[in-house]
């Protein structure tokens, strides 16, 4: 079963803003005086879920071996191992990861035929202090995970707003889903975090002495999409 108490803490800390700014910028905006509403439409997914358990000792060797296996990234270093995944000592991290990703088809994506989304490549990723990972998306993939090992209370992943270039910019008194070009959410150990993956990223240069550790992984669809009538039938 799930921490419920460490769930309400985690979802309580979504954002950076306040309690009453973050009512407003995850739900409606609601006037009973002018009876107005504002509305959200085609929002960008980001499905959060927190292990059931503590990691094991196993697990978290495994882990802290691997970093003297890596390769490096722009500015931080990742597994060469990149179905790290399909390792015996992930086992029961792995189907985890697959509960979360059937999951997040069926909360978000509600296919009507057969379809499943399978988790693809898979990698360890180590960040030390000043150092950062890049900006980036994961083509190739229907959606991205990062699910967090080890890190700082301060660490976070910060993403960035869909729309691309902003051709005209207003300066902001305070910021809310629809005027915001990025928002953070933190990166807390045991937690996963899966978005789109052609949503951009990154890590900014990190801040605290504790090596940030996490699994990145990408998923792709196995089965039916599209529709024949529609000529978009597709069978992978
Ligand atoms: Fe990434």
């Amino acid at each position: 079963m799930i921490d419920k108490e460490r769930l309400t803490t985690i979802l309580d800390s979504t954002h950076k803003r306040d309690k009453t700014e973050k009512l407003e910028a995850f739900s409606k905006i609601l006037d009973p005086k002018l009876k107005t509403v504002v509305e959200s439409i085609f929002p960008t997914p980001v499905y959060r879920a927190i292990m059931d358990r503590e990691f094991t000792k196993e697990e978290l060797d495994f882990v802290n071996n691997e970093k003297n296996k890596c390769t490096k990234n722009q500015g931080n270093i990742n597994t060469k191992d990149n179905y790290i995944l399909n390792r015996e000592e992930f086992k029961n991290i792995k189907s985890f990861l697959n509960e979360c990703c059937k999951d997040y088809l069926e909360k978000i994506i509600c296919p009507k035929y057969n379809t499943k989304l399978n988790i693809t490549q898979s990698w360890l990723n180590y960040t030390e202090k000043d150092q950062y990972h890049h900006q980036h998306a994961h083509p190739n993939s229907v959606v991205s995970g990062v699910l967090y090992f080890n890190g700082d209370k301060q660490d976070k992943i910060l993403l960035h707003s869909t729309k691309g270039y902003e051709p005209i910019i207003v300066e902001k008194e305070k910021f809310n889903q629809w005027n915001s070009a990025t928002w953070w959410f933190p990166a807390e150990i045991g937690e996963l975090i899966m978005f789109p993956s052609s949503t951009f990223h990154q890590v900014e240069v990190k801040q605290g002495e504790t090596t940030r550790i996490s699994l990145s992984f990408n998923s792709f669809y196995k089965g039916a999409l599209g529709s024949d009538i529609g000529l978009t039938g597709l069978i992978i």
